[in-house]
């Protein structure tokens, strides 16, 4: 027999054997009750009692005991669920101590802990326990239960995230060998660009795009659609910071791979003087101490996990926080398009050139109207915690929210605003309030930091919800300019939708060497 317990002790699954389940749903009967003795009284009259052994050692140690309340309650919510009367009452002492909350250290390294409801059983059964250790014993085995039931559900949100953020083995298999490649192939080692438009790199008469990513294959699909749909691709220019790990793999794609007329640079974080000047601020760097957020046992698994993951490497690394400091990145710069690695660009983009900002210098697409209700209802209070003070203060919950991704940035008004410093500020809040401001992502703090200087622009330049929104439709879909898979469903997962993993493949080239050898394949 197994005894299944869910985090909040609200649902109950008992596994008598040989496939019988029975389950249980525990309701909130009156305020004054805590979920802890309903859950408990479940278990004694649904489960427990039926065992004669328990039931005769229960009495016959504390003997016929005046009904108590509670002891009361389980009788009357017993008959109820069981459909038949139980005579027993169970001995106050029972309840006093399973009302008690179970010391901090009380199960740590202890073996003598029944783990399962057989095993307390036998327990009870050969040792005659009297009622009150036989009260310890019980709430000793739920709590050790209830604890790994905890443990396992933050595994499992946290696998979640793996499954959509972990690198697939073709697109590892892609980075070993093209860094092969770079190390042998003198052709996979070129300077990107060719030392003749090195000037283009700083002349704003050209289209300048930005593109940080880690993930070569994103990056060739987002180039090439770049590219391709490019009405002047010799006006392009289009910088990919990458890793410093990912550096030589990615120089060596390009090199391979040129989309000339096309300009590529491929640069690291490391090779910015920014960057190795030490003014990254401290903010970007900071852990924050999650085994103290593990040991909170009154959160929410999915809370629990959604802030681990906000402390995992992925979301603290600079690559992510990269686009707030454009403006140093690239000091002789005054107008960049920033592009996500998980778009794909379906039109000639230099129109975005001509959009007027009004002064303002974010030109992004809103995302809470339009026809899809779904992906289209974000307000700044579907990213920041609104009970917090410091939110509830400082910004307006029903402000309509934008979308990164596909964003223009005017960089000359931008170096006269303090919104990377606004950032920095925010995101030091919020590791001192321990990620209770938000919890995910560069959003959040960009929506603060940008608040005020964000220009709309039109739905056209950037649809969303690729990754989340299965419902999507192909004829939407193509008649936008940029599409975005935001959202787990990634295309160069396994998890990606079907039928719009196309939109995003056609820009791959399936017999190339590299990508046939890393059996990367249309599906
Ligand atoms: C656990 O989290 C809750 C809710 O955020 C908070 O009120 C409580 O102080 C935390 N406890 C510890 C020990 O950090
Ligand atoms: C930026 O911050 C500094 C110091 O906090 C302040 O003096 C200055 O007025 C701010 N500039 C703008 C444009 O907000
Ligand atoms: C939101 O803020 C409140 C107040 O500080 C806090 O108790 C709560 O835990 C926060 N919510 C989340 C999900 O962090
Ligand atoms: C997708 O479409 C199905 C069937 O029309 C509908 O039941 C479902 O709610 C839709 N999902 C979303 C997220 O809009
Ligand atoms: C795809 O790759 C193959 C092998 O490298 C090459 O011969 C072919 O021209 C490429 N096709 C396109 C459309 O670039």
């Amino acid at each position: 027999m197994q005894l299944h317990i869910s985090p909040s002790l609200r649902h109950v699954t008992v596994l008598p054997g040989k496939g019988v389940r029975e389950f249980i749903k525990v309701k909130v009967g009156g305020r004054r009750l805590s979920y802890r003795i309903l859950f408990y009284s479940l278990l004694f009259f649904t489960f427990l009692l039926r065992f004669v052994f328990v039931l005769s050692t229960v009495n016959t140690l504390d003997g016929d005991s005046k009904c108590s309340t509670i002891g009361c309650l389980g009788k009357r919510l017993g008959p109820r669920l069981l459909g038949r009367r139980l005579d027993s009452a169970v001995p106050d002492v029972i309840y006093q101590v399973l009302d008690e909350p179970i010391g901090k250290d009380e199960l740590k390294g202890r073996d003598d802990i029944p783990q399962t409801l057989e095993d307390f059983m036998t327990e009870v059964k050969d040792k005659q326990l009297d009622a009150q250790t036989f009260a310890i014993k019980l709430r000793q085995m739920v709590s050790l239960l209830e604890q790994r039931t905890r443990t396992a559900k933050i595994q499992e949100y946290l696998y979640r995230h793996v499954a959509s953020s972990s690198i697939p083995k073709q697109l590892h298999c892609l980075a070993l060998r093209l860094a092969n490649e770079h190390s042998n192939n003198a052709a996979a080692r070129l300077q990107l660009p060719s030392p003749e438009l090195v000037p283009a790199l700083v002349d704003n008469s050209y289209f300048h795009f930005v593109l940080a990513s880690d993930n070569i294959l994103a990056a060739a699909v987002v180039a090439a659609s770049l590219a391709q749909n490019a009405l002047r691709p010799d006006r392009f220019v289009l910088h990919i910071i990458t890793d410093k790990k990912t550096y030589s793999p990615m120089q060596a794609w390009f090199s391979l791979h040129p989309l000339s007329p096309a300009i590529i640079e491929v640069k690291a974080l490391h090779h910015f003087d920014w960057f190795t000047k030490g003014k990254v601020p401290s903010s970007v760097t900071v852990q924050g101490g999650s085994s103290a957020i593990i040991a909170n046992n009154t959160e929410k698994p999915v809370v629990i996990a959604a802030k681990l993951q906000a402390l995992s490497p992925k979301y603290n690394s600079m690559m992510n926080h990269i686009r707030i400091h454009l403006p140093e990145l690239f000091p002789s710069l005054s107008k960049v398009v920033f592009l996500d690695d998980d778009i794909v660009v379906q039109t000639d983009l230099s129109p975005l050139w001509d959009i007027d900002l009004n002064g303002k210098v974010n030109g992004a697409v809103e995302t809470c109207r339009g026809k899809d209700r779904f992906v289209m209802s974000k307000r700044f209070k579907s990213y920041l915690n609104f009970s917090h003070p410091l939110i509830a203060r400082n910004f307006d919950p029903s402000e309509c929210a934008w979308a990164y991704g596909m964003n223009i940035f005017d960089l000359e008004a931008w170096r006269k605003t303090n919104i990377s410093l606004t950032y920095h500020y925010w995101l030091e809040q919020n590791l001192k309030s321990d990620l209770s401001l938000w919890q995910l992502g560069t959003l959040p703090p960009g929506l603060i930091a940008f608040h005020g200087h964000v220009h709309r622009i039109d739905p056209f330049w950037h649809m969303l919800g690729l990754g989340y929104q299965e419902n999507t439709s192909i004829a939407a879909v193509e008649s936008a300019g940029v599409i975005h898979f935001n959202g787990r469903a990634k295309p160069w997962l396994d998890i990606a939708f079907p039928q719009l993993r196309p939109l995003w493949a056609k820009y791959i080239n399936f017999s190339d060497k590299f990508i046939k050898g890393c059996n990367i394949r249309a599906f």
